[in-house]
């Protein structure tokens, strides 16, 4: 078996915060991702295919291919976003390094051409990042979250 990743990066807005908790609460979990307006990231992302290499082109995935199902299911749609309003497939969700890990392996899930989706690596800043591999995880949606914003923002 051999792995091949392919790393992109992106530039993203977001705020952390459950809309069921108090603002004390939010202030104390979240701290500074908390911040009322959302605060920027530069995140950098690692997508790694399993596979064996093709006997005829030696590509365990062609890896132009996977750089444009990347830009498709993915980096097109959060880069310079925020995230907690402008991504379809991330509305609800509380955009921490851990589940945007587990909502792009969603993204990406039954795309490829060939190989498997292997690991996704998430970095959120040079110190932090996520590693998921695919085993089932429950992405829970707080629809409250756009809502909420939105309300105290124009407030
Ligand atoms: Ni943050």
């Amino acid at each position: 078996m051999v792995y091949v990743t392919r790393k992109a990066a992106f530039s993203a807005a977001h705020r952390l915060f459950n809309p069921t908790f108090t603002d004390e609460k939010n202030e104390r979990v979240f701290d500074k991702c908390n911040n009322f307006y959302g605060h920027g990231h530069n995140y950098v992302l690692e997508v790694t295919v399993r596979g064996l290499p093709d006997p005829e082109t030696g590509y365990v995935i062609d890896l132009k291919r996977l750089k444009d199902i990347l830009d498709e299911c993915i980096i097109d749609k959060v880069d310079h976003k925020h995230l907690n309003f402008d991504v379809d497939f991330l509305l609800g969700i509380i955009p921490t390094v851990e589940n945007l890990c587990v909502a792009f392996w969603q993204q990406l899930e039954g795309r490829l051409p060939s190989g498997e989706l292997h690991r996704i690596r998430l970095f959120e800043s040079e110190h932090n990042l996520a590693d998921y591999h695919g085993e089932p995880v429950e992405l829970v949606r707080w629809p409250a979250i756009a809502e909420r914003q939105f309300e105290g923002a124009l407030a």
